[in-house]
């Protein structure tokens, strides 16, 4: 049985009072679940307040980001360490959203997420193809790249460590699903990718889906074989519906 994880990513939202606040109806509705796993990623200002409030609940903590050094000159940028020491456990890397504005290439994913696990950190690693790349017919040519870019070099026990979210850009946001079969065709195609290059392992991997997942549409998207789990952006910022997701699941 493979570990189901559910994860909200607050993306650039809530100050501090606000997470708390949300941290403390998400704790209230869905604080004592173990399965599926429960991520919650604040951004990195909330981080500390969010982890005293999550205090004796079973909700994981998650940041958005790490960089790829351990400390130094570095102007802005958040280390391993200082994410560990503040109460994360997991980190998102290499989001479709950091590729975009933020021109993160696979091997500078590839680079955070080496530095994540040798630090201690479980990292979540996004892929996903853009409407062009899926009507071009490249999804698999575009996914199986940034599949083997971002976890080039890792060993089979880091990968077993390692979270895939699968978010189709196009369905980032819009409102516009993957269809399950459409999603799990891509979760299929990701697993056989890991299989190929890491082995045996790959069966062990959470894959989650990611874009557009509300409770209207996760159960039918999370009973499909190969997907694990979701990562929630705008529905995470909605106690109820993130907790409706992890009861779906
Ligand atoms: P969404 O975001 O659920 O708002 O589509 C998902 C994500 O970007 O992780």
């Amino acid at each position: 049985m493979r570990l189901k994880i559910i994860a909200g990513n607050w993306k650039m939202n809530k100050t501090n009072a606000e997470a708390v606040e949300l941290t403390r109806v998400l704790v209230d509705l869905v604080g004592d679940r173990e399965h599926p796993r429960v991520v919650i990623c604040p951004p990195f200002t909330a981080l500390s307040e969010v982890a005293r409030t999550l205090t004796g609940s079973k909700i994981h903590l998650g940041a958005q980001n790490v960089y790829s050094e351990e400390s130094g000159a570095f102007t802005g940028e958040i280390s391993p360490a200082m994410l560990l020491t503040s109460g994360v456990s997991y980190v998102i890397l290499g989001h479709s959203e950091r590729r975009e504005y933020f021109a993160e290439s696979d091997q500078m994913v590839n680079a955070k997420v080496k530095m994540a696990l040798q630090a201690g950190l479980l990292p979540i690693v996004c892929v996903g193809e853009r409407l062009k790349e899926r009507e071009a017919g490249l999804t698999e040519v575009v996914v199986g790249e940034q599949i083997d870019g971002s976890l080039a070099g890792l060993t089979e026990e880091q990968i077993a460590k390692t979270v895939i979210a699968y978010e189709p850009v196009w369905a980032i946001g819009t409102g516009k699903t993957a269809t399950p079969e459409m999603a799990q065709d891509v979760h299929a195609f990701i697993r056989n990718r890991l299989k190929s290059r890491h082995g045996a392992v790959a069966d062990e991997v959470t894959i989650q889906y990611g874009g557009s997942m509300k409770p209207d549409n996760a159960s039918g998207l999370l009973s499909q074989p190969d997907i694990d789990g979701g990562l929630i952006g705008g529905a995470s910022l909605k106690a109820e519906q993130f907790a409706k997701i992890v009861d779906s699941v």
